[in-house]
C-alpha cells in the first residue's frame, strides 16, 4: 500500500500522452473469449486492473502476453468457466466474462460482484437482458450460473442505459441465433471500441454509436486486432491537474470529440481550450477559475468518473457551485477528505454544495476509490504544503503511473513504497 507524497504549489507544463482507456480494455480483453485463437489489444494499458483481467482470463486457460502496450490473448485451450471469487471481488468488470462464455460455450458460474465503495452496483439488468435470450441463471451460494443450450435473439430494453450491461449482453449477442435489438444501449465511446472489435472479429451489428444496437448473430467469430482507444479520464483528469494549478499542458493523441463535455466546462471555469488534430491544449494560466456547476450523466453528458476531479477543482473556484451526482447518487467519499485539506462541502442527497476558498492545506488524506483518490491528489497539487495520500492502490487499478506523468509535467509528487499506508 504505497502512499504519494505531494508537495502543492506547482504550475504543470509541457505535453503528455494519454494511454489506452481502462474501461475499454475491460471489455475488449473478456471480448477475445468469443473466438478461438489469439486476439492482439494494442495500445492497453498497463495499470491493475488490466493486470486483474488478465489473471482472471488466465484462470479460464487464456494464455497471454503482455509487451509494449500490446496484449495478446490466446484462447485456443479455455479449461475453466468459471469466474471465482477471488477474482470478482476484485474488480467488478470480471462479470464480464459471463456474457462470451455463455454465448460460446453454453455454461458460466460467476461469483456476484458484491457492494462498491460508494453503495450499489446492481447487475440486475445483465441477468435479465441473458434470461430473455433464453439462458437459465440461478443464483447459488453467491455465484451467477447461467445456462443456454445456443442463446436466442432478444428485444431488450434497459430500463437505465448501463455500459456493462450494454458490453454484457452484446458480447452473448453476436452468437445467438437470430437477431437482438438493444433500445436504450450505452453509446460510451468505450462500448463504440467494443462494437469495432466485435464487427471485425465477424459480427453483424448495426447501430455504432447510437441508443439502438441491432445484431444479428452468427455461427462463429474469428479472433482479429484492435487498437484500444484513448482514456478519456485519465486525459479529464490530467486537464483538471492543469487547470487547478494555473498551468498550461497540452494532451497528445486524444480525441477531443470524446471530452466534449468536460472541455466546455473547463471553458466555463475560465481555461483557454485549443483544439489541433488529436491534440488538446489547455491553458489556465490566467484562469482566475470561475465557479460553475456539473450534473453528471450519460455520455456526452459530462462523465461520473470525473465528478470527484471537478469537485476537488471547484474547492478552490471563486464562488459557489453544485455537483450532482445522477449516475451513482452515493458516490461522494471524496469529500471528507477534501474537507480535511480545507474545502468548504456540504453533501445533500446526490449534490454537493462547495463554497470556493483560497487556498487548501497539505495534510493526511485516505484514499477511498479510483476517482476519489484522484481527486486528492489533484487537490494536493493545488494545497500549500505537503499532501499525503494514502492507499494509492486505488489509483494504481486506473492510471497507468499517473505521478511518472504528473511528474514529467512539473508536479512534485513522489511514490513512497510501504506496507503501513
Ligand atoms: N445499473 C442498474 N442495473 C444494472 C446495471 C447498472 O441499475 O444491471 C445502474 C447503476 O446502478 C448506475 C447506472 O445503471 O446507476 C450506470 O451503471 P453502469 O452499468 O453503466 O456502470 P458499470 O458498467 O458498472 C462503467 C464503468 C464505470 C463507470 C460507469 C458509468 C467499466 C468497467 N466501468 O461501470 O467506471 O463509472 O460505467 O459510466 O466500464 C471507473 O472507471 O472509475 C468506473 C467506476
Amino acid at each position: 500500500m504505497d502512499k504519494f507524497v505531494v508537495h502543492g504549489g506547482k504550475k504543470l507544463s509541457g505535453e503528455i500522452s494519454i494511454s489506452g482507456a481502462k474501461n475499454a480494455s475491460l471489455a475488449l480483453m473478456p471480448a477475445s473469449l468469443l473466438a478461438s485463437g489469439i486476439s492482439i489489444l494494442e495500445n492497453t494499458p498497463e495499470l491493475n486492473d488490466v493486470y486483474t483481467m488478465m489473471k482472471l482470463l488466465n484462470h479460464l486457460g487464456v494464455e497471454s502476453t503482455f509487451q509494449n502496450h500490446t496484449l495478446k490473448l490466446n484462447t485456443n485451450n479455455i479449461t475453466s468457466l468459471e469466474a471465482p471469487y477471488e477474482h470478482v471481488k476484485k474488480m467488478r468488470a470480471s462479470v464480464y466474462v459471463l456474457g462470451p462464455l455463455l454465448a460460446k460455450f453454453g455454461f458460466a458460474k460467476v461469483s456476484l460482484p458484491g457492494g462498491c465503495a460508494w453503495g450499489p452496483r446492481p447487475i440486475n439488468l445483465h441477468i435479465e437482458g441473458f434470461k430473455k435470450m433464453g439462458a437459465q441463471i440461478e443464483l447459488e451460494e453467491g455465484y451467477i450460473i447461467a445456462k443456454s443450450k445456443r442463446l436466442k435473439g432478444a428485444k431488450i430494453t434497459f430500463d437505465v442505459s448501463s455500459v456493462g450491461a450494454t458490453g454484457n449482453i452484446l458480447m452473448a449477442s453476436v452468437l445467438a441465433k437470430g437477431t437482438t435489438i438493444i433500445n436504450n444501449a450505452a453509446m460510451e465511446p468505450e462500448i463504440s471500441n467494443l462494437i469495432e472489435f466485435l464487427v471485425k472479429m465477424g459480427a453483424k451489428i448495426n447501430g455504432l454509436g447510437t441508443s439502438t444496437l441491432e445484431i444479428e448473430g452468427v455461427e462463429e467469430l474469428k479472433s482479429d486486432r484492435i487498437i484500444t482507444i484513448p482514456d478519456r479520464i485519465e486525459a479529464g483528469t490530467l486537464l483538471i491537474a492543469a487547470a487547478i494549478t494555473r498551468g498550461k499542458i497540452s494532451l497528445l493523441n486524444m480525441p477531443s470529440k470524446y471530452l466534449y463535455s468536460v472541455l466546455t466546462k473547463l471553458e466555463d471555469s475560465g481555461c483557454k481550450i485549443l483544439i489541433s488534430n488529436d491534440i488538446i491544449h489547455l491553458d489556465g494560466v490566467n484562469n482566475g477559475i470561475n465557479s460553475s456547476n456539473i450534473t453528471t450523466a450519460i455520455y456526452p453528458g459530462f462523465p461520473t468518473d470525473m465528478q470527484a476531479q471537478w469537485t476537488a477543482y471547484m474547492a478552490v473556484a471563486n464562488g459557489v457551485s453544485t455537483v450532482t451526482d445522477t449516475i451513482y447518487l452515493d458516490r461522494f467519499k471524496h469529500v471528507p477528505e477534501l474537507v480535511r485539506l480545507g474545502a468548504n462541502i456540504t453533501v445533500n442527497e446526490n449534490s454537493a454544495v462547495i463554497k470556493g476558498v483560497n487556498k487548501l492545506t497539505g495534510a493526511k488524506v485516505m484514499s477511498t476509490d479510483l476517482r476519489a483518490s484522484a481527486s486528492l491528489v489533484l487537490a494536493g497539487l493545488a494545497a500549500e504544503g505537503v499532501t499525503e495520500v494514502l492507499r494509492v492502490y486505488h489509483l494504481d487499478r486506473g492510471y497507468q503511473r499517473i505521478e511518472e506523468k504528473l511528474s514529467m509535467l512539473g508536479a512534485d509528487i513522489k511514490r513512497v513504497e510501504g506496507k503501513e499506508f
